[in-house]
């Protein structure tokens, strides 16, 4: 296994086996690895959702809760929560809570700008985000974690994180976020002031022990690895921002954000939830998010420098036909009368899969499930009607990102003031 995976928090690894190739293995998921548990004949199986609720103590996201969202925000569930992409949470409650009572609170999220390509998986995040934003009209904080993807890895240069860092940013601002509330920062330029004072405050709270039970580190991990911890806890504190909510420490700390995050880093928030009771900060809370599978199926990789594993957010509506024709794992039948007898399975359909992530129409997906199963519809056609809808994602995208300037990223990451539905409440508090 490569020593800096790219892209964690979207690529699916294969399993190290060890010695025996055919060593059964469970699954694995952190910021670092993610894969499928491997069976006795060495094939790679899809995540087991359920079995991470469990491992890492989280709670699945019921319709009880998605009744109570839209009982208090009024909006109906985004697609992505209604079936289970974001399938599990830390005290989601408390942030419905918090908007009932008007009272404020915040988002965070992040990308590790580990290379200048993204996939359709890197963005599904980001999509939800802005969609939270906008709902809850909420202040939303952004961070490139630029140092993380030079600490990690063995070859990049911080001027090569630098230069990701400020093109991922294009990327990311391309899918529409309120420049009125939102701060996006590279760490290698905003880290300093308040952010630092807590990224200390929380370094000085986790010890060496706890970083390498949480994190599989050893005597030989470079200190920066260790240290990191602390920096990526530290925007969960609304201290960290005082040009966002001011500067009086007895209102700022009470202030919790949301992290909307893919599941994999999970262990990063579990540490800062323990450290923010000991400093009597507001408890962060989390929403989590399953991967994309790659075009290969349940179990396979999908990898910012492998071509053929992924729609890429550049790729044209050509590119995008022939890649679901040629790699997109198919769940039908080797021939089409075979499939018009028995039926496809869409449940390890690639296409059918990402038509869940991308396609918003309920009853045209329910009408697709349901041709697909009977045998009405073709592995070719659902094909066909998947890169239709990703063509319309990624071109919207292009379109969008052609527009992002440096002035606009300039902007989104200048120390300012931002405005939302409690941002005036804030300075009288
Ligand atoms: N470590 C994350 C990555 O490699 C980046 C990140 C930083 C992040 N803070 C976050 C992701 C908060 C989600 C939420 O991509």
């Amino acid at each position: 296994m490569a020593a800096e995976p790219e892209a964690p928090t979207q690529t699916i690894l294969p399993q190290a086996v060890g010695e025996d190739q055919h060593a059964a293995s469970k699954q694995t998921v952190d910021p670092w690895n993610v894969a499928g548990a491997v069976d006795e004949h060495g094939k790679v199986q899809a995540i087991d959702y359920n079995k991470l609720i469990e491992e890492f103590g989280t709670k699945p996201i019921d319709d009880a809760l998605l009744e109570r969202f839209e009982k208090v925000v009024g909006v109906k569930p985004h697609h992505l929560l209604r079936r289970g992409v974001f399938f599990s949470h830390r005290d989601f409650e408390a942030i419905l809570d918090r908007y009932e009572r008007k009272e404020p609170f915040y988002l965070y999220t992040g990308r590790g700008p580990s290379s200048d390509s993204m996939h359709i998986g890197h963005v599904i995040p980001f999509t939800f985000t802005k969609w939270l934003s906008d709902v809850f009209d909420a202040p939303l904080v952004i961070m490139l974690t630029d140092d993380e993807k030079f600490l990690f890895s063995e070859k990049r240069t911080v001027e090569e994180v630098k230069a990701y860092a400020r093109s991922n940013a294009k990327d990311i601002l391309a899918i529409g976020f309120n420049p009125e509330r939102t701060f996006m920062f590279s760490d290698y330029d905003y880290i300093g002031g308040s952010i630092y004072a807590n990224i200390t405050r929380i370094a000085k709270r986790i010890t060496v022990n706890a970083a390498s039970a949480v994190f599989g580190f050893d005597g030989s991990t470079n200190i920066g690895k260790m240290g990191f911890a602390a920096i990526q806890a530290a925007p969960s504190f609304a201290n960290s921002f005082p040009h966002i909510f001011g500067d009086n420490d007895a209102v700022t700390t009470q202030i919790p954000c949301l992290i909307p995050c893919a599941i994999d880093q999970d262990p990063y928030f579990r540490l800062t939830r323990d450290v923010a009771q000991g400093l009597h900060y507001a408890k962060p809370s989390l929403i989590h998010a399953r991967f994309l599978d790659a075009l290969g199926g349940p179990g396979s990789k999908m990898s910012a420098s492998v071509e053929s594993s992924a729609i890429f957010m550049t790729d044209t509506p050509k590119k995008i036909e022939t890649k679901m024709k040629k790699y997109a794992f198919s769940g039908g039948r080797e021939t089409a009368e075979e499939q018009r007898a028995l039926g496809g399975n869409p449940d390890v359909d690639v296409s059918y899969q990402y038509l869940r992530f991308f396609l918003e129409d309920d009853e045209e997906l329910a009408q697709i499930e349901q041709d697909y199963r009977s045998g009405k519809m073709l592995t070719g056609e659902i094909k066909m009607r998947c890169a239709k809808e990703l063509s319309k994602f990624c071109t919207d995208f292009q379109e969008r990102r052609a527009q992002i300037t440096e002035e606009t990223v300039d902007l989104f990451m200048s120390r300012r003031p931002l405005v939302w539905r409690g941002s005036e409440a804030v300075k009288t508090l």
